[in-house]
């Protein structure tokens, strides 16, 4: 069950946290590639070696969402990272939809409503519901310049203990956040964490970045790469140093 630092009423029904059993259930692929021939060349490049893909924006808009459903169809897990936000109704209508996709993950932007329309909307099934709380591009700046008061840390924080609350499966945050939002949400909510870059890799836009091994170490149950991995010469290679550097920690 789920703890909180502070005394606040539990959700009855917590959407459900996944508990990777493998270094390999831990390890998310993004497929952020332009076409469906390239994602489906890059899952053929890790057969073996990844076994949990993200697929997002770039790909959904160009057949990726039939891909999702093949993959779990086929027994490869799935996260869909669709960051969703809008009405309730609209968001419980898309959540209905999405559970019958069978994907393992989705994520949903960390706002109280939005947050418990999605869970009503799953309970019952398999679906992972991520909050994501602060993009790991932002930093201080851009979160003022976003019309927030908070630091980013603190709106993290803020919005973990939110999405504890709203009843969701797990937090997306960066790494070095990860042991302040396990502290909020306890051990068995999915910690998932994107800007993981192994050391001397070129960081890109992600400014909160954190090598795989500290990710592991801070408590995250899931790392997710894109760049690293769909960018490297060698994607097997490269996926199998993350994955040994993360056994490593
Ligand atoms: O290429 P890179 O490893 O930076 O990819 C990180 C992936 O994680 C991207 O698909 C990005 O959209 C996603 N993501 C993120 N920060 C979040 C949530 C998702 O970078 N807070």
């Amino acid at each position: 069950m789920p703890h909180t630092d502070r005394n606040l009423a539990l959700p009855l029904d917590q959407s459900r946290a996944l508990s990777p059993a493998t270094m390999r259930d831990r390890l998310i692929v993004g497929l952020d590639v332009p076409t469906l021939k390239q994602a489906e060349q890059a899952v053929r490049d890790l057969e073996g070696v990844v076994s949990f893909y993200k697929i997002g924006y770039q790909l959904a808009f160009a057949g990726g969402l039939d891909f999702a459903r093949e993959l779990a169809s086929g027994g490869t897990s799935v996260f869909l990272d669709m960051k969703l936000l809008d009405i309730d109704n609209t968001v419980a209508k898309g959540v209905e939809n999405i559970v019958r996709m069978g994907v393992s993950m989705l994520t949903l932007h960390a706002y109280p409503k939005a947050m418990k329309a999605a869970v009503a909307a799953a309970r019952g099934s398999e679906l992972c519901l991520l909050a994501v709380t602060v993009l790991t591009s932002m930093d201080e700046q851009d979160v003022i310049d976003a019309g927030y008061e908070y630091d980013p840390h603190t709106l993290v924080l803020r919005r973990s203990e939110q999405a504890l609350h709203a009843g969701m499966g797990g937090i997306v945050c960066s790494a070095g956040e990860a042991s302040a939002v396990r502290r909020i949400v306890g051990p068995d909510m999915a910690v998932v964490t994107p800007g993981i870059r192994p050391a001397g890799s070129d960081h890109g836009d992600q400014k909160r970045v954190m090598t795989p091994a500290e990710a592991i170490r801070a408590g995250s149950s899931h790392l997710v790469v894109g760049r690293p991995i769909i960018g490297a010469a060698d994607r097997r290679a490269a996926a199998q140093a993350i994955l040994d550097e993360m056994a490593s920690a």
